[in-house]
């Protein structure tokens, strides 16, 4: 298995010419001048882009708290499990798309991999750093010396085959268009590396779908309102409406380049991974 073209503490060598590793690199889109946001119902294109940022910027610092309690405590198991399902060995180099605070670079880094955090949230990064400065009272967790990257997933300002691999906790929802992040994906991981991705799901069981849907519509909007931002917590339950049904995203995903395309369901289906190989021949 090829690994790691990144020597351990040069991040250098994985930016593609143009790009700058400058962590905070210029604004993607430009903000309304009044910033409002209709988070309830995002819209598509470069307006969901746009809204979705200003919602994570906003939610940053609240984030990590509600996500344990919105999950039950489950969303780090549900992270193990997805970088169980990467199946890449210590040493090598993974992407973690949209990081945000950095959960998903903390378990990498304890399985002693090299991870890189992108994200188009600066809110988001900014308290990744916060608990890696132990601002949380290393409560959270940090995410060691990973590199993070302010930037687009689907535009990422990185180098060919640059990773052995990829993951991503929650975040296919939130993107406009789910080919392209596959394709994007498969530009950046060499032939035969693996991509491994973790999102919430509709479980089809009746009793726990009904409780699902109730704990989803009802509860986090709630607590969200209590802590956070109520409307960025309704968006919950909405965005499950933006990801395929499973067969259209395994199709997507063969679509992109990639093959032996699983997907294992979490918690009775709450939470789903979808697991494959980037197809190619390994480099010698
Ligand atoms: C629900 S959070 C998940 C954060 C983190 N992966 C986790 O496990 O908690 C979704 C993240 O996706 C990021 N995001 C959304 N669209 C993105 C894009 N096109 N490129 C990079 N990051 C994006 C948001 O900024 C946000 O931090």
């Amino acid at each position: 298995m090829g690994r790691a073209r990144m020597p351990s503490g040069d991040s250098a060598s994985v930016f593609a010419p143009d790009a700058s590793p400058s962590q905070e690199r210029a604004p993607l889109t430009g903000d309304r001048p009044d910033g409002s946001l209709e988070k309830a119902s995002l819209p598509a294109g470069a307006e969901k882009r746009r809204a979705v940022r200003q919602m994570f910027d906003t939610i940053a610092g609240h984030y990590d708290v509600l996500n344990r309690v919105n999950s039950l405590g489950m969303d780090r198991y549900w992270r193990r499990r997805c970088v169980d399902a990467l199946d890449l060995p210590a040493g090598s180099l993974v992407l973690d798309v949209a990081c945000g605070t950095g959960d998903l670079c903390d378990e990498l880094a304890r399985r002693h991999m090299q991870p890189v955090g992108l994200d188009l949230s600066s809110g988001m990064l900014a308290q990744a750093r916060r608990r890696r400065a132990g601002g949380d009272g290393g409560r959270l967790g940090s995410s060691g010396a990973a590199p993070l990257v302010l930037g687009d997933a689907l535009t990422a300002p990185f180098r060919p085959a640059s990773f052995d691999g990829t993951v991503s906790a929650f975040a296919l929802r939130n993107v406009v268009d789910l080919g392209e992040l596959f394709g994007e994906l498969a530009r950046l991981v060499r032939p035969a590396g693996r991509v491994s991705l973790l999102d919430l799901g509709k479980p089809e069981g009746r009793l726990l779908g009904f409780g699902h849907g109730l704990w989803t519509k009802h509860a986090v909007p709630f607590v969200g309102s209590l802590f956070s931002d109520g409307d960025a917590y309704r968006y919950l339950p909405k965005s499950l409406a933006y990801l395929p049904a499973p067969e259209q995203v395994v199709g997507l995903l063969e679509d992109a380049g990639w093959k032996a395309v699983e997907r294992l369901l979490l918690a009775g289906g709450t939470s789903q991974v979808y697991v494959a190989t980037r197809a190619g021949r390994p480099q010698a």
